[in-house]
């Protein structure tokens, strides 16, 4: 186990983190000694589900109309007000732009209004650091981090100290179960409806393609899985292009066995890019919102025990997008370098390792 972090006794600092370069806009409250005051969520899902995925015009207008509401609700319930608040944390990107644009306006306005400081976070950076928050994990640690538009094996030294070890080649994982559960008609977000159908299904009925296995880099390759869901779904269709119930849990469960023995195949070679830079802690920490599965965390559970790391993975809901890991990540980058300055510009691409 890695040594639990601990801050010396001072006031607190309360940090507010605001969210929106995706689908969800939230706003959370936490303190420097890792407690969660609030931590609001609003989900666009409903906006986007008739489009099968996130359309960025709908997202943007979305978070400009919930911006206010969810800030409101994430001071009150943390019983704190504008005046109390330390730090004002939003993310800057990587993500759609307009979305990105709303937060970032939102923090500079109440910083100024208020005049305390505000930081903008790297949104991968958030995913990153969430277990210090959750679970106090010490650095430095390897980090798988999968989410919707990420797949990547990171070595984090510290706030800010990322080496990139491998990536995916074409897809993310998340978008991997998100176009597949598409296929088989599934609604949007794919993740939770694979991992919910999934455990009905019989894994070892369909034999899907499984890219680099074996190979020693630890990077990923998921297009040609995808393809392989799409062949499948062809040949077991009906006259009425349908599937039955049982060969879509079928292929769920085949799927996310097949992405799992991906994962598990591909750390032994991310381990051992991490040590051969010279890291020491045994720590694997997962990160993004495939994270949230329980199946892919037990696959990898038994291979961290094999190779004689810990696995650490935040809660579920500190896994998919949310603003407690902004104001965590804004807090941590905030007392190594201070804050923004009010002419940061959002980013639609901002790599971790940069
Ligand atoms: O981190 P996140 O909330 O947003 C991005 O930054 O991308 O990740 C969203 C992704 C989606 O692709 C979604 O399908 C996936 O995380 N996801 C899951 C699960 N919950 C969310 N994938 C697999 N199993 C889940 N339980
Ligand atoms: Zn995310």
């Amino acid at each position: 186990m890695q040594a639990i972090v601990k801050w010396a006794s001072r006031a607190t600092m309360k940090i507010l983190g605001i969210e929106s370069s995706c689908d969800e806009t939230a706003a959370a409250v936490v303190t420097d000694d890792r407690q969660l005051l609030s931590n609001v969520v609003w989900s666009q899902l409903k906006n986007h589900q008739p489009y099968g995925g996130v359309v960025p015009e709908i997202a943007a207008r979305a978070h400009v109309e919930a911006i206010d509401r969810v800030i409101e609700e994430a001071l009150k319930q943390a019983g704190v007000g504008l005046d109390q608040i330390d730090l004002i944390a939003a993310t800057g990107g990587p993500g759609l732009i307009g979305g990105v644009m709303v937060g970032v306006m939102s923090a500079k306005a109440l910083a100024l209004a208020s005049a305390k400081p505000w930081i903008a976070v790297n949104h991968l950076e958030g995913h990153a650091l969430t277990v210090r928050l959750t679970d106090g994990v010490a650095f430095p640690y390897l980090l798988l981090l999968i989410s919707g538009g990420h797949c990547q094996w990171l070595a984090v030294g510290g706030p800010g100290d990322y080496k990139l070890l491998g990536a995916t080649r074409d897809d993310a994982l998340g978008e991997a179960f998100d176009k597949t559960a598409k296929m088989l008609g599934l609604p949007y977000p794919g993740g939770p409806q694979i991992e919910m159908l999934a455990r009905e299904g019989n894994a070892d009925r369909f034999d899907l393609p499984r890219p680099f296995h074996g190979v020693a880099h630890c990077d990923f390759s998921f297009s040609g899985l995808k393809t392989a869901v799409l062949h499948t779904c062809r040949e077991l269709a009906d006259e009425n292009n349908e599937l039955s119930l049982v060969d879509k849990q079928d292929i769920c469960a085949s799927f996310q066995r097949v992405a799992a023995e991906c994962l598990t195949d591909r750390l032994g070679y991310a381990i051992m890019a991490y040590e051969n830079l010279g890291y020491k802690g045994r720590q694997l920490v997962v990160a993004g919102g495939v994270a949230a599965n329980k199946y892919l965390k037990q696959a990898l559970e038994q291979a961290c025990l094999d190779s004689g790391y810990s696995l650490c993975v935040a809660p579920p809901a500190l896994c998919t997008d949310n603003a407690a890991m902004i104001a965590w990540a804004g807090y941590e980058r905030f007392i190594q370098q201070g804050g923004s300055d009010y002419d940061f510009e959002p980013k639609a691409r901002w790599p971790l390792n940069k």
